[in-house]
């Protein structure tokens, strides 16, 4: 069993009195699970539940397999049945003010005029800019008594909600002489801009990639990569992969929004899991290397053992990072051999091929 940490106990407390005599709660941002396993532990609740990330959900359906409650749960997008008619909607605050957004549309459009939401987090993770957000779609807002450096905000009263929609700009890439249109649904990395780490990769991204296996966009965010990809050749087809629904809803956006959806083909993944050994033979990657707010280079390693698992003999990973985090004995142990192609004040780009 997770156990839930002080914010999870906070919403859980701050909620009860709602939950009293509720059999149907939804819960939204649950990364560890926990909040979800501890209502679904009581016989009576069902729990519909939505996690950003592919990783987090999975871990959920087995850990609510070995408690034996995995008929109480279901995993669901961020969309309508996820809040249809809810009644007490709990939340784990997100980060990014963007993301928090899209969630209190999806629910004020969606669940029941009595709905009471509780959104929670830690202290110093929260803004008064989460405030205004929430006040924007429901009538009331209560913020509760900080515990143990924890807080609950609680709306009530959801008017004028709507669906989600990505944030689209026009943004001039590297190499390519007409523009294009960059897709982000609230809590994508860098949102619709080029982040200046990728923009270095494109800038020196091989002139032609095989086209006789797969190419991939590692760690898509916005897919911003496979699409310049799919717009530079158009004979390539090109899998776009994240762990995040925002980032494959987003890459999906920015795909259509260029005219190439039907060669960028994008899945919600952990790493490479869902594709075969020696499969690709082009693989482009800027990886996460945060946790939170904590620096992880091992969310990179992890991708990087997945890589060296599915290049295929003589594929090449193209990666760009940030200097400081010295990946390059990592790429070296964990893939192959690694040359540097380009570095700048911050940013470095090495190609890896296999062993
Ligand atoms: C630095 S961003 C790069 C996004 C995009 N490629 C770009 O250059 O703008 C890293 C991305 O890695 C994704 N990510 C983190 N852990 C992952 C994992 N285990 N499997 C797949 N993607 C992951 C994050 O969701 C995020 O979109």
């Amino acid at each position: 069993m997770i156990e839930p940490d002080a914010a999870d106990r906070l919403i859980l407390d701050e909620s009860a009195a709602a939950r009293e005599g509720v059999d149907d709660v939804v819960v939204i941002g649950d990364e560890t699970g926990a909040l979800t396993l501890a209502l679904a532990a009581d016989e009576g609740v069902r729990v519909r539940t939505h996690q950003d990330s592919v990783s987090a959900e999975r871990a959920l359906r087995r850990a609510a397999a070995a408690a034996g409650t995995q008929d109480r749960v279901t995993s669901l997008p961020l969309g309508r049945d996820l809040v249809a008619d809810a009644r007490v909607v709990l939340v784990r605050l997100p980060r990014a003010h963007a993301a928090l957004a899209d969630i209190a549309a999806v629910i004020a459009a969606n669940a029941s005029a009595q709905a009471v939401v509780f959104a929670g987090g830690r202290v110093k993770h929260m803004s008064l800019g989460m405030n205004d957000i929430l006040r924007g779609r429901f009538e009331t807002l209560d913020i509760t008594h900080a515990r143990q450096k924890s807080r609950v905000l609680v709306a009530r009263r959801p008017r004028g909600g709507a669906a989600p929609a990505p944030v689209c700009e026009t943004q001039r890439l590297p190499r390519l002489t007409a523009p294009v249109t960059v897709c982000a649904f609230g809590g994508a990395f860098a949102g619709a801009s080029l982040d200046i780490g990728t923009r270095l990769l494109l800038e020196h991204l091989p002139d032609a990639v095989p086209t006789d296996a797969r190419a991939i966009d590692l760690a898509c965010g916005t897919g911003l990569v496979a699409t310049w990809l799919a717009l530079r050749d158009p004979t390539l087809r090109v899998l776009a992969t994240d762990q995040s629904a925002i980032a494959a809803a987003s890459a999906r956006a920015t795909a259509a929004a260029n005219g190439v959806s039907a060669r960028v083909e994008v899945v919600r993944d952990d790493a490479l899991s869902l594709q075969p050994d020696a499969s690709a033979a082009f693989i482009a990657l800027n990886p996460p290397f945060h946790d939170g707010a904590a620096v992880d280079e091992s969310l990179a390693h992890h991708l990087f053992v997945d890589v060296a698992r599915v290049l295929a003999s003589g594929g090449e990973l193209w990666c760009v990072w940030n200097s400081h985090l010295r990946y390059r004995p990592a790429l070296e142990r964990l893939v192959g051999p690694t040359r540097q192609v380009a570095r700048n004040a911050k940013f470095t780009v090495t190609a890896s091929v296999p062993r």
